[in-house]
């Protein structure tokens, strides 16, 4: 592989039993933003996501509708790859669990740790929560004797499983994070993984006997087993990499050598519910393969409605599709990227999706019709030639917070820090008062400045929000006369030749407005 930086990243895979919702949406978001940064700075970047296809839950679920499973996954797959093209998620990569590649790279990597000896047979038994797709002992219930993430029944199961030694890598595990300090972020998810694995780690069971179970991968070393959901899921991020090669004689596979590959994994995006699988089952398997570790983690807050986790079973998701009707794609990905703290929770209100859409309509969208309009009005739409130096040492600042904020996976801050660079921008035409400037031929050469330097710093802002808005900075390099949106570089750089630009340009018509022609409609 080139020496080109290069950058992977993943989010979960989404269970192909309930339509896309917004938390899903949500990750699916902060992926795509940082592809898009990574691919503007020059990285290649491999951005997977997928849908994971196999498992109790997936059987159950196409038993109720009455269709195989199969034709479910089918169907559910192609909503979310419809969702993620509505919201302009832009992936390189869509795995389905259920695809053949998947299915080999799964029977290889168990075949490796069989080799190894790292997988024995033994009795099951506990308790088991379909909806979560995990095992839970006696102790970890509700009182109730619920599930305790979900709080849903759980089943009592005793039967013969496969297990992976997976307590043998404890320690490896331990050292491994306490000596990187920021392999899980945030920190309150890396000390909750250290805190859980204070107590001695367990065995995982890998496998489900067939004559209970008949959705999934067989074991390749017991066909009468179907490979556990997690095990097969998490598989998913090595098996697009392409480091595995299933059809290479064995002790060929790949396993030793993934320097061809986009193996590890940068960064894999999860909430913070499935922070165990990835922080503990996913490296410790790996370990056991002798395969590099993902070089980060982050797992995300919640979205919650009032106190209440947004979720389909308390029956209070908000369609992100529906807020995209009135407002755009562009407004909801930034709302959403904005509002909540990489890393905390975050509650949705209507008031606060205004205040934000706000910052956008009064703020960004104000600058670029203001200064459009004044190159319109004083200068026949075309830029004068002028240094456009007035904001220099704060669009150098705010580049260099925007570069700190996003490498260190802050991105809400990086985008306030670019929202911040507009406002100021808006300060400076108060301060400059073109409009006073234009009465006076003397101060031609002045205004030039001011109006060239407000064309910069547009074309500075198109470019920094182009990751979360994508379209509306589209359209903003192309009123600006740009060619296409600049990369962060070019944009610092230089002003193209007198361009001719648009002016009229309404960005983000005011709330009311749009609230207004959503009523009329
Ligand atoms: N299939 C597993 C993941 C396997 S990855 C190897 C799974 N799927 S899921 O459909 O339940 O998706 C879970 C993910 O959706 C969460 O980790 C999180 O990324 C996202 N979210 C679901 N609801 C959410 C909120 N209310 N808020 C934010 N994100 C949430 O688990």
């Amino acid at each position: 592989m080139s020496d080109l930086p290069r950058t992977y990243l993943t989010t979960p895979i989404y269970y192909a039993t309930g339509e896309p919702h917004i938390g899903h949406a949500y990750t699916s978001f902060l992926a795509d933003t940082l592809a898009r940064y990574h691919r503007q700075t020059g990285a290649s970047v491999l951005f997977l996501t997928g849908t994971d296809e196999h498992g109790q839950k997936i059987q159950e679920e196409a038993t109720r509708r009455g269709v195989e499973p199969q034709k479910l996954c089918d169907e559910m797959a192609a909503r979310f790859r419809q969702a993620w093209a509505e919201l302009d998620i832009e992936y390189d990569r869509f795995i389905r669990t259920t695809e053949e590649e998947h299915r080999q790279v799964v029977r290889s990597f168990l075949r490796r740790l069989h080799r190894r000896d790292l997988i024995y047979r033994d009795t099951y038994q506990g308790w088991y929560c379909v909806h979560e797709e995990r095992y839970w002992t006696e102790k970890d219930l509700t009182p109730e004797g619920n599930c305790p993430d979900c709080n849903r029944p759980v089943r009592e199961i005793e039967e013969q499983n496969y297990f992976f030694r997976m307590s043998r890598y404890q320690e490896e595990l331990i050292r491994h994070i306490e000596s990187n300090a920021d392999w899980i972020v945030p920190e309150v998810r890396r000390n909750e993984v250290l805190g859980f694995l204070q107590n001695p780690l367990s065995d995982l069971s890998i496998s489900r006997p067939r004559t209970r179970l008949r959705w999934g991968i067989p074991l390749p070393f017991d066909e009468d087993h179907v490979t556990y959901v997690w095990v097969d899921a998490l598989i998913n991020y090595l098996t697009a990499s392409g480091a595995i090669r299933p059809d290479r004689p064995e002790g060929d596979e790949g396993f030793d050598d993934v320097s061809g590959s986009w193996w590890p994994a940068d960064l894999h995006l999860i909430g913070k519910d499935i922070l165990t699988t990835h922080a503990v089952y996913w490296p410790t398997l790996l370990l056991g393969a002798g395969l590099p570790l993902p070089r980060r983690i982050l797992a995300h807050g919640w979205w919650t409605v009032g106190r209440d986790k947004m979720s389909k079973s308390l029956g209070n998701v908000v369609d992100p599709l529906a807020l995209r009707e009135q407002f755009g794609t562009d407004a909801v990905r930034w709302y959403l990227m904005r509002e909540m703290p990489t890393g905390g929770d975050a509650s949705y209100t209507p008031e606060r999706f205004l205040i934000r859409y706000d910052e956008l309509a009064n703020v960004l969208g104000n600058l670029a019709s203001r200064a459009l309009s004044m190159i319109g009005r004083y200068r026949e739409g075309v830029l004068p030639q002028a240094a456009g130096v007035g904001l220099e040492d704060e669009i150098r600042e705010t580049l260099a917070s925007f570069h700190q904020s996003m490498e260190s996976l802050r991105l809400h801050e990086a985008l306030g820090a670019a929202m911040d660079l507009a406002r100021v921008a808006n300060g400076y035409v108060e301060a400059t008062e073109p409009w006073a400037l234009a009465k006076n031929p003397e101060r031609a050469d002045e205004l030039n400045e001011v109006l060239s330097t407000l064309h910069r710093t547009l074309g500075v802002l198109a470019a920094l929000l182009f990751p979360v808005m994508p379209g509306k900075m589209r359209e903003l390099a192309a009123a600006l006369g740009l060619e296409g949106v600049p990369s962060l570089e070019e944009s610092v750089r230089s002003t193209p030749l007198a361009p001719r630009v648009s002016a009229g340009l309404r960005l983000f018509p005011k709330a009311d407005k749009v609230a207004a022609d959503a009523g009329g409609a």
